[in-house]
């Protein structure tokens, strides 16, 4: 009988759950044994694997988190780290891996196959959206509809007093997040780390949208790239326009809740052809979904290829926010 370790690892996103759920149950349908692996590869280190069956993931799937725990582990970067992963596989006779996560998951992943010859198969899952061979990740709906009822109620308050109001949402070097909440969120500017920030410019915008009446804005600013966060941006742009400003970090808000529909029939889909494509004897590639249509993209790609951002959604929001 095939037997299959699975598990979850780098930061978590809501619909996991959902996506652990589709991978067992589909592999049970298929006669395929799965082994739940504790808190991604420092669980696998410790050899922390359990048995997993239908009732295992009973009522899981509309809570946000993992139900496997997950961590971030810097002894994976080692090549005798990994051999002791091997290792531990051959012990519980596990004969390949499903693995969710982002690209530090995938990285170990790649690793872990060449050195090792583990079979591993991948589905996308972190709020970044970063990875490339997939239109969505798994949590990045859920995390922008949770940022963007945050950015909402933030105007509420923005729109009785005249002040500027910085943002700063997740998305590491990614500005995916950022930019879909603030067209949504209709933010007076967006700095994504795949553009330089004028400084300057935004300033004379603010000055424009004075002049037109406007009192209250709103900035988006994405975690990574030059401008180090809000913080330092806000503190600039606040004195060199002379108007009081607030910041507000939204930090792990974002990857927590409910996972959305959209997330949840996203993971039941992957987490359904990753099985299909370890048992048709696939490895070393990401599932994702393009178009509507299920792809397989070598692990190594989808960081080293690059997904870009829509850009071209600055252009759009400026309009809009006029
Ligand atoms: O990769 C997902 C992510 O949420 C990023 O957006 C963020 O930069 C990072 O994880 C935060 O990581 P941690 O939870 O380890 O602080």
């Amino acid at each position: 009988m095939t037997r299959i370790g699975l598990f979850t690892s780098g930061g978590d996103a809501p619909g996991m759950n959902a996506a652990i759920r589709a991978v067992v149950r589909a592999a049970v349908r298929d006669g395929v044994e799965v082994f739940g692996i504790r808190d991604g590869y420092t669980g696998l280190l410790r050899s922390d694997l359990h048995p997993m069956n239908h009732r295992s993931v009973s009522n899981t799937l509309q809570y946000g988190g993992t139900m496997l725990g997950t961590s971030r582990c810097p002894a994976f970067h080692q090549p005798e780290t990994r051999a002791r992963a091997a290792e531990v596989l051959r012990e519980h006779k596990i004969d390949g891996l499903i693995a969710i996560g982002g690209d530090g998951t995938f990285r170990g992943a790649r690793y872990l196959e060449e050195e090792q010859g583990v079979r591993i198969v991948g589905i996308p899952g972190t709020i970044d959206n970063d990875l490339y061979g997939t239109d969505y990740t798994i949590g990045f709906d859920t995390a922008i509809n949770t940022a963007l009822d945050a950015i909402d109620r933030i105007r509420d308050t923005a729109h009785s007093l005249e002040r500027i109001h910085f943002i700063e949402v997740m998305g590491r070097q990614a500005g995916f997040i950022a930019l879909e909440v603030g067209l949504a969120g209709g933010a007076e500017e967006i700095i994504v780390p795949e553009m330089p920030t004028d400084v300057q410019a935004i300033c004379d915008n603010i000055r424009r949208g004075q002049e037109m009446g406007k009192h209250a804005f709103i900035i988006i600013v994405a975690e990574g790239g030059e401008t180090g966060g809000a913080f330092p941006l806000a503190k600039r742009i606040s004195s060199l326009v002379n108007i009081e400003h607030r910041v507000t970090v939204l930090g792990h808000i974002q990857r927590g809740g409910k996972p959305s529909a959209r997330d949840r029939v996203l993971a039941s889909r992957l987490g359904v052809a990753a099985v299909n494509a370890f048992l048709d004897g696939q490895s070393g590639v990401m599932v994702g979904e393009i178009g509507r249509q299920i792809t397989y993209t070598p692990l190594e790609e989808t960081w080293t290829r690059v997904k870009a951002a829509p850009i071209e959604d600055l252009r759009l929001s400026e309009l809009l926010s006029t």
